[in-house]
């Protein structure tokens, strides 16, 4: 039976409307699950939106429309910039559904009769941005360190989760599993936190409605966080189907920006642990995406919509984009100019002027028939390096590594085409040379057409077609797929117009 393999992004606030910050947590996500498809294994990939909580309720008050109206609006949105985006999610959860309560409510119950969650008086800092307590020390100038600006006084009395029980079993358990934050900065940062000490955390309200009722006081809501992180666990059947949720749980990658690592590297896992359940096996921290040297965000009115970038270059020319240039790890500036330079560089020449060049000879000296690949051609050894590559780099989640690797790839089919000048053989009537060297330079372009597939699906599936291949890229299967000497010969190939026509960045 094919290997589970449970990925997921961050569930977006709707609050916010998507911006290219989320794009890029919820296009590395699809590139990962695509990539472990071809691999065959049986892949689940969640995302979805958090629509409890303080601030939304309050952009909704704004808007004079009840919160479930404005989170279904925002929602619809998040739901179709993926669909614009190619992301293939299996499920799309909103925290308000039913079967989210449930899970919740669930949950929330073993944790309460596992005697982790005690009635207390709160008194502390909130920012509701963040929806996050701060204490005094974490203030910036008695401002929110995040955001900047001013934090709410409160004085509450709560339902606390009793995180500080759990300090020696998570630093017992990130002991024992040393990959499960990554990168490692990230663990760093994680364990000297821990380290630090974990305070008992507030986790109902009775100040506000909006929310998930405690089952055993439901004139408590549950913390918008409790009740979000939960949906990881509902989108696989937590309470519904025990069955799934085995098969899924725990989850393989939770793709996370690093502001929110606190709540998924240390409360996330604690909670788990005290409702019975294993921690994830990863959660992997990615930087920031920055414009003009600073985050996005709604105040500083820096956003930028992914459809404004898709207009320009395309879903694929997008998706490249920010998967090549922003190292999934370490901060990132966005800037048009590098997304043009990016584009043209690596897409319209080496991946797109390389088919055209190939596939053009292919045409005039091999009537558009694709000749037998050779066993031992000189391009045979660098694809099988470059499999191996991708797969070294995509462990590790480097995305841009891996894409590194195959413009490698494509770099040395143009190289030895330069080098073995098929027209001048042609020229000399040179025809079993001629085919040698095209169709072994057709057979890299299938797979480096097929390695960068899961990140630009659009282009390489046209690839695909022009290459006279059946199906899609996404209907063969990793390992054996990326083999030397798999492009059927005498199949019938079809230039084409240019896949990524230039940009000029003046236009
Ligand atoms: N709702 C919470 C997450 C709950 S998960 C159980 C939340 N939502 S958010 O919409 O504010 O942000 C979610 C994620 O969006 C961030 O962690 C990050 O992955 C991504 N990003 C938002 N802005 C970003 C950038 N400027 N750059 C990169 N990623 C960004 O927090």
């Amino acid at each position: 039976m094919a290997r589970p393999f449970f990925v997921t992004t961050p569930i977006y606030y709707v609050n916010d409307v998507p911006h290219i910050g989320h794009a890029y947590t919820t296009v590395a996500a699809d590139v990962l699950a695509r990539w472990r498809r071809l691999h065959g294994d049986d892949v689940f990939f969640l995302t979805g939106t958090d629509e409890h909580g303080l601030k939304v309720q309050r952009s909704a008050e704004e808007r004079g429309i009840s919160p479930l109206e404005w989170a279904t609006t925002t929602a619809a949105r998040f739901r179709s910039a993926w669909d614009d985006l190619d992301i293939s999610y299996d499920d799309f959860i909103r925290t308000t559904e039913p079967r989210h309560h449930a899970a919740v409510q669930e949950f929330l119950q073993r944790v309460y009769d596992n005697g982790d969650i005690e009635l207390d008086t709160y008194e502390g800092q909130y920012c509701v941005p963040c929806e996050a307590y701060y204490t005094d020390d974490e203030l910036v100038d008695g401002n929110c360190p995040i955001h900047g600006r001013p934090v709410d006084h409160v004085v509450e009395q709560n339902y606390f989760f009793r995180l500080s029980r759990y300090e020696q079993r998570l630093l017992d358990f990130y002991a024992e599993h040393p990959d499960a934050v990554q990168p490692e900065s990230r663990r760093n940062e994680v364990l000297g936190f821990i380290r630090q000490g974990l305070r008992d955390f507030s986790m109902s309200r009775t100040s506000i409605s909006w929310g998930v009722p405690l089952p055993w006081d439901p004139s408590h809501v549950a913390y918008v966080w409790f009740d979000a992180l939960i949906n990881y666990c509902t989108g696989v059947g937590f309470g519904a189907d025990a069955e799934r949720f085995a098969r899924f749980w725990p989850a393989d990658y939770h793709l996370v920006g690093k502001d929110i690592l606190r709540f998924h590297a240390v409360y996330w896992p604690a909670m788990l642990m005290a409702a019975g359940l294993e921690p994830p096996e990863v959660v992997f921290a990615h930087g920031w995406l920055l414009v003009g040297g600073e985050k996005m965000s709604k105040t500083r009115a820096n956003q930028i919509a992914p459809s404004d970038l898709v207009a320009d270059f395309g879903v694929d020319g997008f998706r490249y984009h920010f998967m090549a240039d922003q190292r999934f790890g370490p901060d990132g500036d966005f800037s048009y100019e590098a997304m043009v330079a990016r584009y043209n560089s690596d897409l319209a020449n080496n991946y797109g002027n390389l088919a055209n060049r190939v596939l053009n000879m292919a045409v005039n000296y091999c009537g558009g028939v694709v000749p037998a690949t050779r066993a031992d051609g000189p391009l045979a050894a660098v694809a099988a390096e470059t499999y191996t590559e991708v797969v070294a780099c995509m462990d590790r989640l480097d995305v841009a590594g891996a894409l590194g690797a195959v413009w490698d790839l494509m770099g040395a089919t143009n190289a030895y085409i330069e080098a073995s000048e098929p027209w001048k053989r042609n020229k000399a009537g040179d025809t079993e040379g001629v085919a040698g060297i095209l169709g072994d330079c057709l057979e890299a372009l299938r797979i480096a057409t097929l390695l960068a597939a899961p990140t630009i699906p659009r282009a390489t599936t046209e690839m695909w077609r022009r290459l006279g291949l059946t199906g899609t890229p996404f209907d063969v299967s990793l390992p054996a797929a990326a083999a030397w000497g798999q492009l059927p010969s005498g199949s019938v190939l079809d230039k084409g117009a240019p896949l990524f026509p230039r940009k000029d960045i003046d236009e």
